[in-house]
């Protein structure tokens, strides 16, 4: 989801009170930057930014950062922020590829909402739950590694299943229909898309479980 065109995207993320400019300096220090020191929960690929909002609102006693590649994307997010008042949302502009550069040891939960599923083989490691992003959050987490998920999209979560899986994940929680499912949920912009379509959302609640 690239939105083209948005004029000044890249001063206007900038200059927003809830973005983090330069979210190398902080590496390992995130939890300073709010103003009250709590479990932190990243969201990757956020798009405009429903849920994590909405998870910020939800959930006052847990400080959130919304990473999202694109400024014009992000944009519509801070757009949505600009009423609010939300002392625990922060929000970084960068390609999780970076993600390991960005943050150490200081994340509880990572949720991947909708992921761009790369269907074609070759291009399989680009997957957010692909092995080489698996190795990457490794030295995000302070605690026991925490990964959520909901997509449409089927080959994505069964990838995900399997690659959680053989990366030691133990699957919580998974299901098929998750509008079915009494599951604490706040949707996202894609899930209210797909689901107005009647398309049914899968979720999965993954936790690798560190030896004592
Ligand atoms: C299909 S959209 C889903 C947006 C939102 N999570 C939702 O559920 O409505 C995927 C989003 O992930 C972002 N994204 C894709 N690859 C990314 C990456 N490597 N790093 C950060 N964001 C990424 C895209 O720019 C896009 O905004």
């Amino acid at each position: 989801m690239r939105l083209r065109n948005v004029k000044d995207a890249d001063k206007i993320v900038a200059s927003s009170k809830y973005v983090i400019n330069n979210p190398e300096n902080y590496k390992g220090n995130f939890k300073k930057l709010f103003n009250k020191e709590r479990k932190i929960h990243i969201e990757i690929g956020m798009g405009k930014g429903d849920f994590i909002i909405g998870m910020a609102k939800k959930y006052p006693d847990i400080n959130f950062i919304g990473i999202e590649k694109y400024a014009s994307v992000m944009v519509r997010a801070i757009q949505k922020l600009e009423e609010e008042e939300l002392d625990n949302l922060k929000l970084i502009c960068i390609d999780a590829m970076q993600i390991d550069e960005i943050f150490k040891k200081e994340i509880d939960a990572i949720y991947l909402n909708f992921s761009d599923p790369w269907p074609k083989s070759k291009h399989a490691k680009r997957r957010l739950t692909s092995p080489i992003f698996l190795e990457k959050y490794a030295s995000l987490f302070v605690n026991s590694p925490h990964i959520v998920q909901k997509t449409d999209n089927i080959g994505l979560f069964a990838y995900s299943i399997m690659s959680l899986s053989q990366f030691g994940y133990t699957l919580e929680s998974v299901s098929l229909d998750l509008e079915h499912e009494n599951i604490d949920n706040v949707e996202t912009e894609y899930e209210k898309k797909f689901m107005s379509l009647g398309v049914k959302i899968n979720y999965l609640d993954a936790v690798k479980y560190l030896e004592k």
